[in-house]
């Protein structure tokens, strides 16, 4: 009995050794897959990303410049674009922009709109570049823009010089044409029928001629060599001159005419760009009136600038399309300005010529009583800018 107990015993004792040494496994490999996966994440830890820095190398990369400024005007960060374009040095930063940037029409565009809290500059060149200009001061800090338009500029540039020598080439031809059909027109003076087709063709070649002569003229006025003759010029003699050549027109029309110039009124223009500003405005006049309606063109001495008005009592513009009258090509009612052999170009030539001579265009009009086109001159010739 007593054996059997001491088996018993012996027995629990081997059973008990048994699972303490299994639980004791257990634990160890517990132990060590901890170890492991500790050691793992340690190994696939990273040193903190530096978001400032990494922002600043991305911001140098991008071809458009950037500077900001604190709300005092001391810049604080720049990009690479803008430190080469701006000349600024590393080692300018945190003193102010008057300091730090080396261009000086750029530093008298922050002053101009420094409590501004948005301001825009078209087109300036710095160096090689073609930027547009932005000021923002909307937030607590200032930020200068600079949006690269070379490219665009360059595209611009060889679209215009394009049409320039396309139009010069076309008119070689055309004058030859224009000979020819008034040849034809010659020899088959029996013929009627052919003589209406005759005069159609001559039509549509006219049509073409003053398409080329304005599409010059646009890329005249486009270019930048263009050199402008600023002097007094009487208004009077151009008006009349003008006149003299629509006067067919005018007739056939019954218009009647109310001239509010003094003998002696005289605008600061290029004689040649005025006479294109007002040949346009009074051939519209004419061209977009009714038969017997009035056209009155004054002449008005303001504080700075001299103004001149050609009104009409013709078909006037609706208000939808006003914004929209001094583009290239565009047309009210296509069909009434074709039969009369608009372009649509003669108001984008208005719009630039004054633009060039450092004036402005302005219309009011109303449809179906008539319309007023107002262009504004500086009274002083020697403020007049051309590098528009
Ligand atoms: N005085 C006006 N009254 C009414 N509509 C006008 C007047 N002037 C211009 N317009 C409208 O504006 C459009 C653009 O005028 P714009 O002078 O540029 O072109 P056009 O007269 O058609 O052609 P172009 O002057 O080149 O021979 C015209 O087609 C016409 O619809
Ligand atoms: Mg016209």
């Amino acid at each position: 009995m007593n054996q059997l107990l001491l088996a018993l015993l012996i027995f629990l004792f081997l059973m008990l050794l048994v699972f303490a040494s299994v639980a004791l496994n257990e634990r160890r490999k517990r132990v060590k897959l901890l170890k492991k996966l500790k050691k793992k994440s340690q190994e696939g830890k990273q040193p903190p990303i530096d978001r400032s820095k990494l922002l600043a190398r991305a911001l140098s990369l991008i071809k458009e410049g950037i500077v900001v400024m604190d709300p005092y005007g001391r810049v604080i960060f720049t990009n690479r674009f803008a430190r080469e374009l701006l000349g600024i040095d590393e080692k300018d930063i945190g003193k102010f922009f008057y300091q730090a940037i080396k261009d000086f029409d750029v530093v008298s565009m922050i002053n101009e709109a420094f409590n501004e809290s948005y301001r825009v500059w078209q087109e300036k060149k710095i160096k090689d570049s073609y930027v547009q200009v932005i000021f923002g001061s909307d937030m607590d800090e200032k930020v200068l823009l600079l949006i690269d338009q070379t490219p665009m500029k360059k595209y611009e540039t060889l679209k215009k010089d394009f049409i320039a020598n396309a139009s010069h080439e076309l008119k070689t031809p055309l004058a030859a044409m224009k000979i020819s059909l008034e040849t034809l027109e010659e020899t088959c003076k029996e013929n009627t029928k052919a003589l209406k087709y005759i005069s159609k063709a001559q039509e549509r070649v006219n049509y073409m001629e003053q398409l080329i002569e304005d599409l010059i003229t646009l890329s005249l006025l486009e270019s930048t060599n263009l050199t402008l003759k600023l002097e007094k010029v009487k208004i009077l003699p151009l008006i009349k001159e003008i006149l003299n050549n629509v006067s067919e027109l005018l007739s056939q029309k019954r218009i009647q005419l109310s001239i509010k110039i003094p003998e002696d009124a005289e605008v600061c223009a290029d004689e040649k760009l005025l006479h294109a500003i007002l040949k346009n405005l009074i051939e519209n006049a004419i061209k977009y009136n009714r038969e017997g309606g009035k056209i009155e063109i004054s002449f008005k001495q303001l504080k700075n600038e001299d103004e001149i008005k050609v009104c009409d009592t013709g078909y006037g513009i609706p208000k939808s399309h006003l914004p929209f009258i001094f583009e290239r090509f565009y047309r009210v009612e296509r069909s009434r300005s074709r039969k009369s052999g608009g372009t649509g170009l003669g108001l984008s030539i208005v719009k630039l010529a004054t633009e060039k001579l450092g004036g402005k265009v302005e219309v009011e009009s109303q449809e179906g009583r008539g319309s007023c086109f107002s262009i504004y001159l500086p009274k002083r010739c020697d403020i007049i800018t051309t590098d528009l």
